[in-house]
């Protein structure tokens, strides 16, 4: 259903690779919501992907940018505002990946030049982004600029990796950036803490699916899925939210507050013996 909370308002999507990409409902939900849009994604992407079907289908533009480049970053905002007709409303950052995720490194072994390239894509590629928006100023005052992120920011869950890390400082920059770009601009910064699902970032995750079953009993309210987290993106892009600022948003149902349910409880009773080794060491994880 339409509530016209983006009527009249322009925005670019970063990251919308199918039809499971969290961004990809987002760009659709803003277009239902009567914003015109740019796409970006990497030009890989955009070769390999499906984002020109969604263009296609949304009437919009694509820019293929590597969002860690400053170069690239600066030609999709300044096109954006050409192909739109004026500064942006709202941008949202959709991008995560860590090769050392990809490569099976462990935590306990990282390779470093990897570490730097997962911090790049997925937390100074949000700064980049913001930096470049405000040299130009290419984001109109009172714009919303949303990135989306994960609770092991903030709590060790197992096999998340550098991802954590990478999570932690996109958190931050939100903080530190939305300050400067509030104050100057009141341009509002926000993350927005989505739960585990299903998409090809996510089915990167060590033990995915456990995971996703795990949080799902955990929360109250269930996992929140890409349809529901795009509507909730829509919120923090419409004048509903204005003073909604420098925030992580748990968008779990839940999960992020819980300790321990009564089902996990019961769970909890069942044998261990499977993490000790021969000698009846306990193993890592
Ligand atoms: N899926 C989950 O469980 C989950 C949970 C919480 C947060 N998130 C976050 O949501 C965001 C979107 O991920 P998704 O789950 O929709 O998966 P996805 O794989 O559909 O999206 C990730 C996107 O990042 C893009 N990307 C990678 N490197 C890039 C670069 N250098 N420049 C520009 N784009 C680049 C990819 O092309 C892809 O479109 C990520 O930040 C992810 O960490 C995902």
């Amino acid at each position: 259903m339409s509530y016209n909370l983006l009527k009249g308002k322009r925005g670019i999507v970063f990251g919308a690779l199918n039809d499971q990409s969290i961004a990809w409902k987002v760009a659709e939900r803003a277009c239902e919501e009567g914003a015109t849009i740019i796409l970006s994604n990497t030009p890989v992407a955009v070769r390999m992907g499906e984002v020109s079907a969604l263009a296609e289908k949304l009437n919009c533009e694509v820019i293929p940018a590597d969002a860690t480049s400053v170069e690239d970053l600066e030609v999709v905002f300044q096109r954006a505002i050409e192909i739109l007709g004026g500064k942006v409303d709202f941008v949202l950052h959709s991008i995560g990946m860590s090769p050392n995720v990809r490569k099976k490194r462990t935590y306990d072994d990282l390779d470093y030049d990897l570490l730097n390239k997962t911090i790049d894509i997925s937390a100074v590629s949000f700064h980049k982004m913001l930096q470049v928006a405000k040299k130009m100023g290419a984001i109109a005052d009172y714009g919303s600029v949303v990135a989306l992120t994960y609770v092991a920011a903030q709590r060790t869950l197992f096999g998340y990796n550098d991802m954590a890390d990478a999570k932690a400082m996109l958190e931050s920059i939100a903080r530190s950036f939305g300050y400067i770009y509030g104050r100057e601009h009141s341009v509002r910064v926000n993350t927005i803490s989505q739960s585990p699902t299903l998409t090809t970032a996510g089915a990167g995750i060590k033990g995915m699916e456990n995971l996703m079953d795990f949080s799902n009993r955990m929360s109250p309210l269930g996992n929140a899925n890409a349809d529901e987290c795009a509507d909730y993106c829509i919120t923090m892009f419409s004048d509903l939210t204005r003073k909604v600022t420098m925030q992580t948003l748990f968008h779990d149902g839940g999960f992020s507050s819980m300790g321990m349910s009564l089902r996990a409880m019961n769970q909890y009773e069942k044998s261990f013996d499977q993490f000790r080794d021969e000698n009846g060491n306990l193993i890592y994880g």
